[in-house]
């Protein structure tokens, strides 16, 4: 039996340089250490061993236990941790540990972009309620009663407490210059982005909530050829190239006239391509002089003040900027799009 102890011992050291890993470590614990190992096997015999050879066996059992306990300690340590205990510095041939850098998403970058180019010219930011009441969304900004956006088929209602108190999500961030107007006397100069949500099917083109950013100026005098030159300003900056704008007549209830926004398509220099369908023209919004009857409902008197409106689709903006293909991107936070921004 002695003999037997000293050969697992040399066979336990030789094999102990074997060790590189977590896997021949657990295969060295296995074979000695485990409830089914070679010292607890070695442990059975030993009740079988006559009783003078008890003393010399035992203690030879026991210096073999504290050396495999010891092999199995120091490889644990230098696997585990990847110290040798015998060399402290570190292995410089290891690969480096990455450590992943947290960014903004991609529509916080936009707006935090699109919210300074038009703080620069004086405009405020305001973030107004997700949660709004039927009389900001719609009646305040001049929407009938009988008008389709009202529809549920169109809009998420929350809950209703009769014609003035009844809740749903914002369809757009309009309501906030109502909100904003009734608080502040002109002149008026305000930035506002966030969420808005529709009852829409989701596609690659709409889901039931994106992002908008409203502007609003309200001052003497303020004329078309402010918001012209406005819009001529925010392309510069925001596109950085000397591209052109034009406005489309268009329709909305809050502004009149009312127009669509149109940038050159900066992507092929408004020669025409894919993403522009050929016309040389990427839409970005819709926007207007604010219908007088606006000021009427907010207080302010329109024969001494004018004032000129817009709303900008952010992911509308941005999915030609980039080329990206399909709305739900921008929310399935996949890290491999995310960290391309
Ligand atoms: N609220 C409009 C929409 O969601 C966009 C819009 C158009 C905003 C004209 C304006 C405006 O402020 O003047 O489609």
């Amino acid at each position: 039996m002695l003999e037997k102890i000293e050969n697992i011992k040399s066979e336990a050291n030789l094999e102990s340089g074997l060790i590189k890993d977590e896997k021949t470590l657990e295969e060295f614990r296995l074979k000695y250490l485990s409830r089914n190992g070679l010292l607890n096997t070695l442990f059975e015999e030993f009740k079988s061993v006559d009783r003078e050879s008890k003393g010399k066996v035992g203690k030879s059992l026991n210096e073999l236990k504290i050396s495999l306990q010891k092999i199995y300690d120091e490889q644990k340590e230098k696997t585990v941790s990847g110290k040798s205990p015998d060399n402290e510095s570190p292995d410089i041939t290891l690969p480096g540990v990455k450590f992943n850098k947290g960014t903004k998403h991609l529509i916080s970058q936009a707006i935090d972009e699109i919210t300074e180019i038009f703080q620069r010219i004086g405009f405020q930011v305001y973030e107004g309620f997700e949660i709004e009441d039927e009389y900001h969304n719609f009646d305040a900004l001049n929407t009938p009663d009988y008008h389709p956006s009202r529809d549920m088929q169109d809009t998420f209602y929350l809950h209703s407490e009769g014609k003035d108190k009844n809740y749903l999500l914002r369809t757009h961030t309009s309501p906030a210059q109502i909100r904003v107007m009734e608080k502040t006397k002109p002149p008026v100069r305000v930035i506002v982005p966030g969420k808005v949500y529709r009852n829409e099917a989701v596609s690659s083109r709409s889901l039931a909530f994106f992002h908008q950013i409203e502007g609003l100026y309200v001052d003497r005098k303020v004329s078309f050829s402010d918001l012209k030159g406005t819009l001529d300003y925010f392309a510069k900056e925001f596109f950085g190239e000397n591209l052109k704008t034009r406005l489309r007549p268009s329709f909305f209830p809050f502004t009149e006239p009312s127009a669509e926004m149109d940038v050159e398509c900066y992507l092929c220099s408004a020669k025409g391509c894919r993403i522009c369908k050929y016309t040389g023209w990427l839409e970005i919004g819709g926007c207007g002089m604010v219908n007088p009857d606006v000021f009427k409902m907010v207080g302010y008197d329109p024969d001494e003040y004018t004032g000129f409106a817009f709303g900008m689709g952010i992911e509308r903006t941005l999915m030609p900027k980039y080329g990206i293909p399909d709305i739900r991107l921008f929310y399935e936070n996949d890290i491999r799009f995310l960290k391309q921004f």
